[in-house]
């Protein structure tokens, strides 16, 4: 049987780098002889102005029964008035809830033609290669919110067992990466970042005693990240803390739009998408950087339908576009998303038919 994969456009630069998605599908189905079934529906602001729902029925029902779900981005000003009673991110929010996908992978990876864009010098992020596991559905992001003229409030809980599940991921991983993993807290403030360095030591002697464990506070991480990024490996931290680190991480780089990320859960279904947002200040203009959706099919090829070959050859084919200096121009390009991408697609045709590896 095909395999099912749902497209979700949503707003703003979403639909941009959604099309050039499905065209790297498309582009890996006739390259391999394989056949997948494409679907595509609405979230975010598309789909409340549509249905007045973030995140219809029918889409969610669509999640449920694909093997795969590719997400562009979620919402936009038009969206943003601080009364709505609904956001275009509950669509992004509920989904992630609704899948159970508490783990979002999110790999920050430097490509050395990139170094000269980065704001630090080369050689403290030559060797930059970083796994950051994001908890995706725990922590403030969920708690009860309440907001009246003058108060708010967000709950921020999380249980032994929703950290439990994401820290020994972060280890599995660690183990076939250099066998190191940094947690990251607030740990001097917060009672939730107290139970999270509980409940990781327990599990990590118990349970890893040949991985590589350290703490780390967010403020001290949030310098580390910059001030010498390659020290790190696996971080894992909770939902906002990983939030806030990755776009951080993500501009020692080159750009928000270079990073993919897979999250992933209890159920069957994956959620594939790029870090960024729906970057209203370029949509509609074929500015979009898409290497960071192109890299969450690649993902979705590894973690979602188990060919690992094909996501390999599509890292490869970004990497070899990417070394030609055929990109956007949030990395000193001068292609726009569309053509970025056939380069890509382009990469991928010769890495099959003449092995090409890495130029
Ligand atoms: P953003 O990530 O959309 O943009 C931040 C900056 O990065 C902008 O200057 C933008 O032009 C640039 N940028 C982002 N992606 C890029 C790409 N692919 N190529 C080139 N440049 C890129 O963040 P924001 O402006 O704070 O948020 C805009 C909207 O997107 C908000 O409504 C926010 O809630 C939403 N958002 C959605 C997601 C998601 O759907 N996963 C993620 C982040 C933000
Ligand atoms: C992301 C986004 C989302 C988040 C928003 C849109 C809810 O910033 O995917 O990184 O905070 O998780
Ligand atoms: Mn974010």
């Amino acid at each position: 049987m095909n395999a099912k994969i749902l497209l979700l456009p949503g707003d703003g630069i979403g639909p941009e780098v959604t099309a050039e998605a499905r065209r790297l599908i498309e582009a890996v189905a006739e390259i391999h002889g394989l056949s997948f079934d494409i679907d595509e529906d609405l979230i975010g602001g598309a789909a409340l102005d549509a249905t007045g729902e973030p995140l219809p029925k029918e889409t969610l029902a669509k999640c449920r029964e694909a093997d795969a779900v590719i997400l562009g981005a979620v919402g936009g000003p038009q969206w943003d008035d601080p009364d709505a009673k609904k956001r275009p991110e509950q669509g992004l929010l509920n989904l992630r809830k609704e899948l159970g996908l508490f783990a979002n992978l999110r790999p920050v990876r430097l490509h050395p033609s990139l170094a000269h864009i980065s704001p630090l010098k080369a050689e403290k992020i030559q060797n930059v290669d970083l796994m950051v596991v994001r908890e995706l559905t725990g922590g403030s992001y969920f708690g009860k919110k309440e907001l009246d003229a003058d108060s708010a409030s967000d709950e921020y809980r999380y249980s032994r067992e929703e950290i439990e599940r994401v820290v020994r991921l972060a280890a599995d991983m660690a183990r076939s990466r250099y066998g190191r993993v940094t947690m990251i807290d607030k740990a001097n403030v917060l009672a939730t970042s107290r139970l999270w360095r509980k409940v990781s030591a327990e599990v990590m002697k118990k349970s890893y005693p040949d991985v590589a464990y350290e703490t780390m506070l967010v403020d001290a991480a949030a310098m580390h990240i910059v001030a010498n990024p390659s020290r790190f490996n696996v971080i894992v931290t909770e939902n906002m803390f990983g939030d806030i680190l990755t776009d951080e991480a993500s501009v020692l780089v080159g750009s928000m739009g270079m990073l993919p990320s897979a999250s992933l859960g209890t159920g069957k279904a994956g959620l594939f998408e790029p870090i960024h947002g729906s970057a209203p200040d370029i949509a509609g203009r074929r500015l979009a950087n898409p290497f960071g959706m192109l890299g969450s099919v690649g993902m979705m090829f590894e973690y979602s339908l188990g060919m690992r070959e094909i996501a390999r050859q599509i890292e490869l084919a970004i990497w070899n576009a990417v070394s030609a200096g055929q990109c956007t121009l949030d990395i000193g390009g001068n292609l726009r998303t569309d053509e970025a991408a056939n380069a890509v697609i382009e990469r991928l045709g010769e890495i099959h038919t003449k092995k090409v590896a890495f130029i």
